[in-house]
């Protein structure tokens, strides 16, 4: 048939709308990259799986990288990371379209929780469990980004972290396959719309790929070493989940995977990415991941280090000068396949071309769009709704909280009362510190008539006790008193591990001082993880924990210790008892010798010096109302594996204020052919109450929801026993079921 004789079948699809446009799409992207391909040289062709950072490209001190400019310039660079700003990806953009074959680059950038607008950090959004809050957030982020010019975001990271030590485990949506794999797909969701191409939105990346978060004893960067039963069943989902959500890109991580490293990786990549899940998008390197290859002593130089990426399936190298230094030579001399090569470029080109780069290369670079998305006041508006929707309150006795609004005096002391810039946490793009409201700031403006009397007692490393007595003395003048402590925002995030995850310092110390008055301690705690905080625990009168809350932080927190917002947020990691406990996970595996009585844990699996309890558990998180749980039904009492079963039950708020409660579905196997975890996940929902309101609730039971990968990984609902549990918490389960699968 002739090409022409094609165009009404063409466009007939494209008027039929739906899948059959965007197949006939997808057909003449094809058409259109096979024969951009042919007219390029290997080393065009190699430019485009070329990722540089445009740090100081310009500007004061760039002379250092006028060579990079020249690789732009002739085609040898197929993507920027780090360049921003209209201005700055306008100037970029128009050095590649004065090379041969004038390809535009693809601008991409950690644009991890908001753009210019900082939303609070990925594992404090994660504690909302509200995905579309989390979809939002995506959004606006994108919406501010791609008026800026930036076409990709790294983000989201799925990793999966069971240890707090673990800096990261910020970056991420904590312990759990399920929460972790449907706030995979609301993030992917946010920041790439329906389709991408929209010029609010940017393309995504599903990260580290794969197993980055086991990263033994929670040293970033260490080895992961583990089963491939667990890898598939607690590690993989949130990513198959992003890929299926339609996520355009995937980031290979620095981390070996028993003793492979994730980047020379072919089973990852190859056979299951692209082979087994059909995925269809790019995998960019970490930083350098493709050189460090040398450095784990799995590749003997660079030169074999990219033939080993490319082989395994990592198409863009972000600065590791790997292929862009060996890949020609080694397909000129058999090394590398041709194909290879050509597979890993037609898939760069396609998200080029989905993107529109190729109709118009500056469509997202646009100084109008980028002044008002910037400026946008309802941005401020969403992230404070999104931030007080994060909030976890661990402790409220005696009501503590909320404080009355007839307060005539607070005390608020501590090392982040006042702070800003570490409200916005790490991985922001650029702080602004002007936009940053601080807690006492939300306080003046939620408490106008109260006396604030505010003392620093020590600064976050807590290195001196000289302020302490000056932090007493206005506890012992004020009428309440609100402590507020934690990390700085460079304590957690990427390459901080902590041996010790304790509060910094003398914190503790600054906490006793005042508890020391008689007064009860009110205490905010800010931190990009899981802290360990027995004393705080034990004696504090109410503990807000408020993660790094982002920009609108002071504002979200005063919200909730006025009142005027009840708190919603649980806990998305369990928080250990002690570094001892980690790694820790409410979804352990079953053993022969449970503790049945605390009394006696004699040859049990216990600790002799600490319960195996969590300090607080997954899935926790009061609220300033009270839920009551009733009349579970289950709609039948066995199934078979094509059924669906429906557990219904009724939630009440038996309290006085409006709230919302994240009601958690859990299962248990009774007996597998693999010994499965005491409890699993395996739906949620959170919803809204108002004071003496009822509803009756239903979670969806089918094959999947029973399913696991067996010994030969296979995904299999096995005939046998399984109990449904509701509850509020993970260790608050309030509703208890039986179901039988038969065959
Ligand atoms: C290294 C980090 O591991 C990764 O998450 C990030 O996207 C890249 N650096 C680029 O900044």
């Amino acid at each position: 048939m002739k090409r022409s004789s094609l165009a009404p079948l063409v466009a007939a699809l494209f008027l039929a709308g739906g899948s059959g446009a965007a197949e006939a799409q997808d057909r003449a992207i094809e058409r259109k990259v096979e024969a951009l391909l042919k007219r390029m040289t290997l080393e065009e062709k190699v430019g485009q799986l070329h990722q540089l950072s445009g740090r100081q490209m310009t500007g004061p001190g760039s002379e250092k990288f006028a060579d990079k400019l020249a690789d732009i310039r002739a085609g040898r660079v197929g993507s920027m990371l780090n360049v921003k700003g209209v201005s700055e990806t306008r100037e970029i953009q128009a050095l590649a379209l004065q090379s041969r074959l004038k390809i535009p680059l693809l601008f991409g950038l950690d644009v991890i929780h908001g753009y210019k607008t900082v939303f609070p950090v990925p594992l404090g959004e994660a504690a909302s469990w509200d995905m579309e809050a989390i979809r939002q957030s995506a959004a606006i982020a994108a919406k501010e980004a791609a008026a800026s010019g930036i076409h990709w975001t790294f983000a989201p990271m799925v990793d999966i972290g069971r240890d707090p030590r673990w800096g990261r485990v910020m970056e991420g949506a904590g312990e759990d396959t399920y929460l972790g794999s449907q706030i995979a797909i609301a993030r992917v969701k946010g920041f790439q719309g329906e389709k991408l191409g929209a010029l609010d939105r940017v393309m995504a990346t599903a990260k580290h790929f794969a197993a980055y978060g086991a990263a033994i004893a929670g040293r970033d960067y260490n080895a992961a070493d583990m089963s491939e039963h667990q890898l598939h069943e607690v590690y993989l989902p949130p990513f198959k989940a992003a890929a299926d959500a339609g996520v355009a890109t995937f980031m290979n991580s620095f981390n070996t995977l028993n003793g492979v490293p994730a980047t020379a990786s072919a089973y990852l990549q190859r056979d299951l990415l692209k082979g087994k899940w059909n995925y269809k998008g790019f995998v960019v390197s970490d930083w350098a991941s493709i050189k460090e290859l040398v450095e784990h002593g799995h590749a003997a130089d660079l030169a074999q280090a990219a033939a080993q990426a490319i082989d395994a399936g990592s198409d863009m190298d972000m600065e590791g000068y790997a292929y862009t230094r060996h890949l020609a030579d080694q397909v000129r001399s058999g090394k590398v396949k041709q194909s290879r090569l050509d597979e890993s470029v037609r898939r760069v080109l396609v998200k080029k071309f989905e993107m529109g780069l190729f109709d118009d290369p500056y469509r997202y670079s646009d100084a109008a769009r980028e002044q008002a998305a910037l400026n946008d006041p309802e941005h401020a508006r969403i992230a404070r709704d999104v931030a007080r929707k994060t909030l976890v309150l661990l402790k409220n006795e005696q009501n503590a909280l909320p404080l009355s609004k007839g307060l005539k005096s607070l005390a608020v002391i501590g090392p982040l009362a006042e702070a800003k810039r570490d409200l916005e946490g790490g991985w922001i793009v650029q702080s602004d510190t002007s936009r940053v409201v601080s807690v006492v700031e939300g306080l003046r403006g939620a408490l106008p008539d109260t006396r604030l009397l505010v003392a620093q007692g020590c600064d976050v490393a807590c290195a001196s006790s000289a302020g302490f007595a000056d932090a007493v003395a206005a506890a012992k003048q004020a009428e309440a008193v609100l402590l507020v402590v934690g990390e700085s925002w460079d304590m957690s995030g990427e390459a901080k591990s902590r041996a010790d995850i304790g509060l910094p310092g003398q914190q503790a110390q600054l906490f006793d001082a005042l508890a020391a008055t008689g007064k009860p301690v009110i205490v905010v705690m800010m931190a990009g993880r899981p802290l360990v905080f027995n004393n705080v625990a034990d004696k504090a009168a109410a503990i807000l924990y408020a993660w790094f809350p982002g920009a609108q932080g002071g504002n979200a927190v005063a919200d909730v210790l006025v009142g005027d917002y009840n708190p919603s947020g649980k806990l998305p990691m369990s928080f250990p008892r002690s570094v001892g406990q980690i790694p820790i996970s409410y979804q352990q595996y079953r053993t022969g010798r449970p503790v049945v009585n605390e009394a006696n844990i004699v040859y049990r699996s216990a600790y002799i010096d600490s319960p195996n309890t969590p300090r607080y558990a997954f899935g926790h998180g009061l609220s300033y109302t009270s839920f009551a749980y009733g009349d579970l039904a289950i709609s039948k009492p066995s199934m078979k594996r094509g059924d669906k079963v429906t557990v219904s039950f009724t939630l009440a708020n038996t309290g006085a204020r409006a709230g919302e409660e994240v009601v958690q579905l859990y299962i248990r196997d009774k007996v597998a052919s693999l010994v499965r975890p005491v409890m699993e996940l395996k739906g949620f929902r959170k919803l809204k109450l108002e004071p003496g309101e009822r509803r009756t609730l239903s979670f969806q039971v089918d094959r999947d929801t029973l399913s696991f990968h067996n010994a030969k990984l296979q995904w299999v609902a096995e005939p046998g026993e399984f109990e449904i549990m509701v509850g509020s918490a993970s260790d608050a389960i309030r509703l208890r079921g039986a179901l039988t699968l038969s065959d």
